[in-house]
Parts: structure tokens; sequence; C-alpha cells
């Protein structure tokens, strides 16, 4: 074991930090889960909330076992509260000047030993290590979608990180029962640089009518043994992060086939980012949202 500690900090509590903020508690870490607001603090909580009563009426944990995970997490609205944190994942919109905002914050607040992860997946995270002046302490935490489902964190290095950082990093992975894998700050990292290409390629065929959207995704399903068809699962992601996954691909490595489909980017301008806007390849108006389950 690297370091002890139980104190984490999660900043933003959409779809991705929620279940971030959620599987840590279930590991038996003391989380804080903060948000910009008092209305976002109020969302995010119920995304926990929901998750975890969903588990109960599954009968995969008691009332109790839901109240003690839930007891372990505090939501606030306030940066400040991180002030004790050991570790701090950071889950907020794609956008740099949000990050910079949040990094210069967490700087300030955390002690200088505080480890500070990014979940981000279009962004350089060398970069976000940048903003701060610990950037030895800054590393990649790149959960997959549904956070608490899905095995694989990708511990993304850079230049500048320390190797105990990522041994932590690693060992923190382990510990809410995911399996690391430590991968290069490159654009898409590892998995993503793989899976969004075949996504667009999808988004292709669909766009030339070479097959339908269900041709398309029972094509994968019943043959790769996926479980799920790639415009369910761009869907599922939000063709908003396809999109800006796809264009820092290209910005990186010019292959034309890292360059987004015109249906891609049109959709995006459009509003159709799947799941979390109801409607994309597919219309989710009346169906459960897994993403925001
Ligand atoms: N939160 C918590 N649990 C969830 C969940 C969520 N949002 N969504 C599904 N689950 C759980 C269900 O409760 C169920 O648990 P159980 O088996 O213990 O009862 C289990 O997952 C299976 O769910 P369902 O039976 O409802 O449905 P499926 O069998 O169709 O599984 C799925 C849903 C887990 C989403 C599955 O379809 C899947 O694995 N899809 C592929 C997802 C994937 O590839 N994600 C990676 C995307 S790439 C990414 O995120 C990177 C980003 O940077 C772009």
């Amino acid at each position: 074991m690297v370091q002890e500690f139980d104190k984490v900090g999660v900043v933003g509590l959409g779809a991705m930090g929620a279940g971030i903020a959620e599987v840590f508690a279930r590991a038996g870490f003391s989380v804080t889960g903060v948000e910009i607001d008092a209305a976002a603090v109020g969302l995010g909580r119920d995304r926990v909330h929901r998750s975890l009563d969903k588990a109960v009426s599954k009968g995969k944990l008691t009332d109790s076992e839901r109240d003690s995970i839930i007891d372990r997490v505090v939501f606030s609205a306030e940066r400040e509260d991180l002030a004790d944190a050991d570790f701090v994942v950071e889950a907020v919109p794609e956008r740099i000047e949000i990050k910079r905002d949040v990094f210069a914050d967490l700087d300030r607040v955390c002690p200088p030993g505080t480890i500070l992860a990014t979940n981000t997946s279009s962004l350089s995270v060398t970069e976000i290590a940048a903003l701060t002046g610990r950037s030895d302490k800054v590393v990649g935490l790149h959960f997959f979608n549904p956070a608490p489902v899905m095995k694989l964190v990708e511990v993304v290095s850079t230049v500048g990180a320390s190797s105990g950082t990522l041994e932590v990093a690693a060992e923190v992975a382990k510990r809410i029962g995911k399996t690391p894998v430590v991968v290069p700050d490159r654009a898409g990292f590892v998995a993503n640089a793989l899976l969004v290409p075949y996504i667009n390629d999808a988004i292709n065929v669909y766009e030339r009518r070479i097959a339908s959207r269900e041709e398309i995704d029972t094509a994968i399903t019943k043959t790769a043994g996926l479980p799920m068809g790639p415009l369910t699962l761009a869907d599922l992601v939000g063709l908003d992060v396809c999109l800006a996954v796809m264009d820092v691909l290209w910005e990186e490595f010019r292959d034309p086939r890292c360059a987004a489909t015109p249906l891609l980017r049109r959709m995006v301008a459009a509003g159709l980012l799947g799941r979390k806007s109801g409607r994309g390849f597919y219309d989710h108006t009346g169906a459960d949202n897994p993403a925001e389950e």
C-alpha cells in the first residue's frame, strides 16, 4: 500500500461526477462532492440517491448499507470544503476556462500533498497540470460511462507527474474496485482513441444510408459480443463528448478516420446530444436514462 488516506473530494456532480462520488463512497471513502451552487448540489445529490435507491430496489444493497454510504458523502457548494481532502477528482464540463477556475481553487485550498486528478476525456492532462503549482501531483483518472459499472480506469501520466503520484492513483483505482491502466497523455489516451473513431465510422455508414441505425447496432452486438452497438453507445456517451474527442484526435493526428462526420457535428449543433438531451440517434424521451440512473 502506497499511502493510507480516506478523504476524497469530487468536483462536479453531473452524470460522471455523481457516479464517481458513489463509487468512492461505496468503497468506504469519506467523500465531499462539490458543485457550483445549491441548485447543482441538489441535482448531484439526487443522482447519487437515485442510483443507490435503484440498487436497493434490485436487492443489491440493504437499506442500512445505502444509508451508511449516503452518510459518507457530504454535498457542498464550497470548494473550501476540500481543505482536508487527500485526493480530489475533478469532473466538471470539458471547457478549459472552467478547469482553469477549478484547478486554481484546488491548488489554493488543498494541502500541498493532495493529489489532483482530472476525469477529462478531451483536454490535455499536461495542460491542466500546468494550471497548478504542483504539476508533479496532477494526474488523469479517466472513468467510463456509466462510472459505477465500467471497470476500466485510465491513469493518465504526464511528463511532469511523479511516479509516486501515478502509483497512488493506480492504487486508489484498485481500492474502488476498478482496473487501472497507465496510459500516456495523448489525444484520446488509449480507449477513446480506439472507441471514438469506431463510433465515427458507424455514423458515416448511417449518414451514407448504407444501413439503418438498428442494422448498424445489431451488426455489432450480434457479432462482436459488445453490449451496445456504436450508435446506442454514442447516445449514452453524449454526442458532444464524442465530437470533442474526435476534434482533439483530428487536431493531434490529422488522420482522416478522425475527421468528425458532418452529421455528428450537425447533430451536436442542433442539441441532439443523445440520452442527456432526450434525443440523439434514438429517441430517449420515454426511456430510462442509464447515464442518469
Ligand atoms: N449506474 C449504475 N449502474 C448502472 C447504470 C448506471 N448509470 N447503468 C446500468 N447499470 C447497472 C444496472 O443496474 C445493472 O446492474 P446488475 O446487472 O447488477 O443488475 C447492470 O449495470 C446492467 O444494466 P442493465 O441490465 O440495465 O442494462 P445492460 O445489461 O444493457 O447494461 C450497460 C447497461 C452497463 C450500460 C451496458 O450496456 C454497457 O456496458 N454498455 C457499454 C458501455 C460502454 O462501453 N461505456 C464506455 C463508453 S466510453 C466513455 O465513457 C469514455 C468517455 O470519455 C467518452
